[in-house]
Formats: structure tokens, sequence, C-alpha cells
């Protein structure tokens, strides 16, 4: 048996319970993950709160995950038990979300959603990535931004928004990167390369002077920010609906491919993972971790910690041992 977090009706955070669940077995192209990060979406809340997506309950929420190889099935070809790996492993575009999310200790994924990970991250660095990068490459993917164009990015402190300038900058040598945060996060933002900042509670977007190729909305706000886009420059909204008619719609396409592609960038420092200070969270924390999340005010990615250093036996975690000592504080 494993530990996992599971909910057996929609709602708040409260109906989120920690309890035993069978450890599964891997089908023939699945790989079996003993999962030592997750990250936390605004999308495993939402699946909670309401039925969005057809799925049996239980559920165990979460979608990203970095994790070691522990048993795989026979058509595996690309992976080997004692690899480190890490992904996004629910195909929300399929609509085949897996009732075994990440917030478990062992989880069944399909090769093709999973990439080595990259060698300069922990773990926890490697687990804040996937929904993430997909989205900010299907973003830009969509506008069809090209190299050296300028970008808006609307909600710049967040998950999404933390990677999205930082792939217009390094993947397109944008040739001018903004994004919006509140007061206290602009030196935040700052630090991770944004070209400039603009402080929402001060600026509003018709005080803005400049007009980007793309607006980038990351919040859901596309009804007013459109205003400093060009005036057929692409507006992308990744929330559901866009507020404005004009705005594009996003969604992301699953895969370890794109996290495969991004490696070098990610190798070479020139992407950097950005995980929330106030965690990571600790894997008995989960509800707490939701609450943070559910405040709208992370800065990157909030992570939960399922294993730390002096539980991890040749890379392996001792989770009994982990978990026991997390019960102790
Ligand atoms: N389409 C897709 O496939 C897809 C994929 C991923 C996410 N999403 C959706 O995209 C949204 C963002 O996801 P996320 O993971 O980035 O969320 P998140 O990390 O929870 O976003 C939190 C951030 O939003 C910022 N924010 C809130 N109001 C703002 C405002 N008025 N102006 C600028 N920034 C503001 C906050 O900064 P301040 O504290 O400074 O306000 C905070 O840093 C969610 O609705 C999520 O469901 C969609």
């Amino acid at each position: 048996m494993q530990k996992a977090w599971f909910y057996e009706e929609f709602g708040p955070k409260e109906v989120l319970k920690l309890g035993d669940l069978p450890i599964p077995s891997p089908k023939p192209n699945q790989l079996l993950v003993q999962v030592h990060a997750a990250a936390l979406n605004p999308i495993d809340s939402k699946l909670r709160q309401n039925p969005l997506a057809p799925i049996d309950l239980p559920v165990v929420p979460g979608c990203d995950m970095a994790g070691v190889v522990v048993a795989k099935g026979e058509d595996i070809k690309k992976f080997k038990v004692g690899d480190e790996v890490y992904g996004n492993i629910q195909n929300f575009k399929e609509n085949m979300l897996k009732q075994l999310g990440t917030l478990a200790e062992f989880i069944l994924v399909e090769e093709n959603l999973v990439a080595i990970k990259p060698k300069n991250l922990s773990l926890l660095e490697a687990a804040s990535l996937p929904v993430a990068v997909q989205t900010a490459v299907e973003g830009f993917k969509t506008a069809g931004f090209e190299e050296g164009q300028s970008a808006f990015i609307v909600g710049g402190a967040g998950g999404v928004g933390t990677v999205a300038f930082q792939i217009a900058k390094k993947l397109y040598n944008a040739s001018l990167v903004v994004a919006t945060t509140s007061t206290g996060k602009v030196e935040f933002v700052k630090s991770l390369g944004a070209d400039k900042v603009v402080d929402y509670t001060k600026t509003r977007y018709e005080e803005i002077e400049e007009k980007y190729d793309l607006v980038y909305d990351t919040i859901g706000d596309s009804r007013n920010s459109y205003v400093v886009a060009k005036e057929d420059a692409p507006v992308i909204d990744i929330t559901w609906p866009p507020s404005n008619p004009r705005a594009l719609h996003s969604g992301l396409t699953v895969s370890g491919e794109i996290l495969e592609k991004l490696r070098t960038y990610l190798e070479s420092g020139k992407l950097r993972a950005v995980v929330d200070p106030t965690g990571p969270f600790s894997f008995y924390d989960v509800i707490k971790a939701f609450g943070y999340l559910e405040t709208g005010r992370a800065r990157g990615k909030i992570v939960v910690s399922f294993c730390s250093a002096p539980f991890r036996i040749n890379g392996f975690c001792n989770t009994k041992m982990a978990l026991n000592s997390e019960k102790l504080h």
C-alpha cells in the first residue's frame, strides 16, 4: 500500500483526505514512478471544486511530478529503473484524466509523457516545470510569435507567467518583454529577467504608451489587457472562457518531448525553475499548500516535497521513515 491524498466528493480543499491506496502495477506502456516532488496547479483546485471532466471518485489530484522510475512495463524503451524523470501526467486534451494523480507516493505514467530530469535541477525544481512550460510554449505557438518580437505578459509572477517571459526572452530572443505584477513582486519579476515590470496597482493598461506584438494574459483579464496589443497583434488568454472575444484561447499539449527539447536551455541555466519560497510544503501539508495556491498570490510554482534528503537511500525515498519523521514535527 502507499500513502496518497484523495477526495471522494467534489468541494473545498477540506474534502482532501490522506489515506492508503494500493500501489498500482504498470501496463506494458507505463512506468511506475516513486514521486519525490509534485507541483500544484490551479486546475487541480478547479477539478476538485467541480466535476469539469468525466472521472470516477475517489480522485488523487495532481498533474506535475518528478521522481524515480521503480518499475516499468515490457514495452518501455526509453527509460530504465532508477532514472530520474519529470512530467505532467494528465492528458487534458484527450479528456483522459487519471484517477491516480501526482499527490501519491507512486504513480503510473506513459513513457511519452515524461522526460529525464535536467542534471542541474533538483527533483523539486523539475516538478515545478511541466504544466507551466507546456502552457507557455503552446501559447507562443498559438500566437505565431516570432524571433525578436515584443511581448506583454499579464501575471508575470505566477506559475505560468514566470516561465512565459523567460521563454519569450531565451527561446525567441524577444526584443522587449514586459510583465505585470503587484508592488511587492516587482523586484522578484525583474530578477527573473523581465525587461520592464508594470505594477498593476499603480498603472492602468490605458496609461501604457508602447504597443506590443503579443499580449499573453495568464489571469483572464484580456477584456482589459488587449489595449496594449498592436493593432492586429494576437491576444492570448489561457483562462477559459477568455473574457474578450478578440482573444485566442491557448491550452497545452501534454508531452515529454517538449521538456526534452528544453533540456539544453534548462541545463545551461538559460531557463530557470521558479519554486515559490513559501514552500516547499511537506507531503503532510497538502491542504495548507492548496490553501496558499487558492489565495491566487503564488510566486512561481508551489511545490510539495515527498522526501527530504536524509530519507533518500541510493536515490530512492524511504517514504515510511520520511513520513514518520514529518509526523514528529
Ligand atoms: N489553458 C491552459 O492550458 C492553462 C494551463 C495552466 C494554467 N491555466 C490557467 O491560467 C491561470 C494562471 O495559472 P498559474 O498557474 O500561473 O496561476 P498562479 O500561479 O496561481 O497565479 C498567481 C499569480 O497571479 C498573479 N495575479 C493575480 N491577479 C493579477 C493581476 N490582476 N495582474 C497581474 N498578476 C496577477 C499574482 O500576482 P500578484 O500577487 O502580484 O497579483 C500571482 O503571482 C489559472 O486560471 C490556470 O487555471 C491554464
